[in-house]
């Protein structure tokens, strides 16, 4: 599909979702952060408001699930609509199987990894996903500095993809903006979330379109 934009709405205003959404038609995902307090320190939304989501979104929504039991939970965000559902590696009891139910629900299956995490132990997986998330950021929350010792693993990821003959995306999630995507499309990227880049540029549309110019630069 070539370069892919999926802003996050974490930093959006939450009481006009429906507003914030509209502005981002341009892109090709909207990226919704569920979080349970537990995975990770914030707790933001679950089920009912991404369904609401999908109700009001322009664009296809991107679920990112830092969440402990995503075996549990994962399957109501395919079953719900939402087209890609990402879960964590280091969360995840049976990523296989989770993996097969999400695609066999409709939705693309993503395998997400913490900065620390390496993608090594995950590569025998991979075939069962359509997209490994490399966070560039502690996931948590949004308007943090992207980490540069992350760009190592994706291109690691994204050799191994090329040597294995799969067609995953490679997502980076965390600190992109006109200043990092370079370096993360350089690495291997080809999906990139931005969140505070986009809802705190004075025109949300025109910087969804300035990163995708840069990220195909
Ligand atoms: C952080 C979330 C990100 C966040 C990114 O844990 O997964 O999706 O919204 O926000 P920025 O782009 O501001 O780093
Ligand atoms: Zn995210």
């Amino acid at each position: 599909m070539g370069i892919v934009i999926s802003p996050s709405i974490l930093n959006s205003d939450f009481a006009d979702l429906r507003g914030e959404l509209a502005k981002i038609s341009g892109a090709d995902y909207v990226h919704v952060d569920v979080m349970d307090n537990h995975f990770v320190p914030n707790l933001t939304l679950g089920l009912p408001v991404v369904s609401a989501i999908l109700e009001a979104s322009p664009v296809p929504v991107d679920a990112h699930l830092m969440i402990e039991e995503p075996d549990r939970w994962a399957p109501a965000y395919a079953e719900a609509g939402c087209a890609s559902v990402t879960v964590h590696a280091e969360a995840a009891t049976a990523p296989v199987r989770l993996a097969r139910e999400l695609r066999a629900l409709g939705a693309r299956a993503g395998l997400a990894l913490r900065p620390a995490s390496p993608v090594e132990p995950y590569l025998d997986l991979l075939p069962e996903f359509d997209m490994i998330l490399v966070m560039t950021v502690e996931p948590g929350f949004g308007g943090q500095s992207f980490i540069d010792g992350t760009l190592p693993k994706i291109t690691r990821a994204r050799d191994a993809i090329e040597a294995a003959g799969l067609d995953l995306w490679v997502q980076v999630d965390g600190g992109i903006s006109r200043e990092t995507i370079g370096r993360a499309a350089e690495a291997g990227a080809d999906v990139f979330v931005a969140g505070s880049a986009v809802y705190k540029a004075d025109d949300a549309a025109a910087e969804v379109a300035q990163l995708r110019r840069l990220a195909e630069a």
